[in-house]
């Protein structure tokens, strides 16, 4: 159907709560990339906030590619969100509801070489459960918005003097002699882009530590990568107008990016 067709209650709990969960994937020729990852984190978000997928993954799998038939987009990206539907505007979770689910794919062009971009420090004015991959997201958009304004691509948050991540990415610092990435926790997002990164890390031989991170870190970096689905991998060249490293060479961003796109593929 049309997007100008899809029509949901205003009752929605997503609507009236911004109570949902989401993912983002990317698809190429059809073939849904990444997907266990996706399903998995949002099975655990759905256990997180008792929402009941009436699905299985290959019925959800199924229903996916079904979309992705009828929009016959080379490369895509594909949005899924569910909620716990209409019911009557109440804090309490139902105790009955039938979900509300949205799938939607929108042509999507995969980058073709590393990008560079600014970035900003924030506050991580987040809550403590951003290991949920939430509809809520204000303090992301709002985030997002403040970079924007200052001419930069993505904002970097950090807690109380510890570096969380990115508004809409993961984060790593690259070092002479390892990588380091903020351990998972309920501070940020288990990135599935992440995950491949550790796995290209670990292909290499490459050291890396998934810890505890303080900010001034990121002054020492020699280069500051951010990674999320549908931009792969991304090198940071300044942040608050300060550069990162020489602020040209994005050695490992390269090799990662080149190794990120074979892997797309398989
Ligand atoms: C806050 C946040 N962290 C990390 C990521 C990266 O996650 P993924 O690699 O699964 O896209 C995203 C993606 O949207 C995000 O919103």
């Amino acid at each position: 159907m049309s997007l100008a067709d899809a029509k949901i209650s205003v009752l929605d709990r997503g609507f009236i709560f911004g109570e949902g969960l989401y993912e983002v994937m990317t698809a190429v020729e059809c073939n849904l990339l990444h997907y266990k990852n996706h399903f998995k984190r949002l099975r655990d978000g759905a256990k997180d906030m008792q929402l009941e997928i009436p699905f299985s993954d290959s019925e959800l799998y199924c229903l996916i590619n079904e979309v992705l038939a009828r929009n016959h987009f080379a490369c895509c990206s594909v949005y899924l969100q569910f909620t716990k539907g209409p019911a009557p505007r109440n804090h309490f979770y139902p105790s009955e509801y039938v979900p509300t689910l949205f799938i939607m794919t929108s042509p999507f062009k995969m980058p073709s070489c590393l990008d560079v971009v600014n970035a900003i420090l924030l506050k991580d004015i987040r809550w403590q459960k951003c290991n949920v991959k939430s509809t809520s997201l204000y303090a992301n958009t709002w985030a997002k918005t403040m970079a924007k304004t200052s001419g930069g691509e993505e904002a970097i948050f950090e807690r109380e003097g510890i570096l969380t991540e990115g508004a809409t990415s993961n984060l790593f610092l690259v070092y002479e002699d390892r990588v380091l990435t903020p351990k998972e926790n309920e501070f940020i997002l288990s990135g599935v882009t992440r995950e491949l990164v550790l796995e290209i890390l670990r292909r290499k031989n490459i050291n890396y530590e998934e810890t505890v991170i303080p900010t001034d870190s990121l002054w020492r970096a020699d280069e500051v990568l951010l990674t999320s689905t549908t931009k792969g991998v991304v090198a940071v060249k300044a942040i608050n107008g300060k550069p990162i490293g020489n602020g040209k060479n994005f050695n490992l961003g390269v090799e990662i990016f080149e190794a990120m796109k074979a892997l797309s593929f398989t």
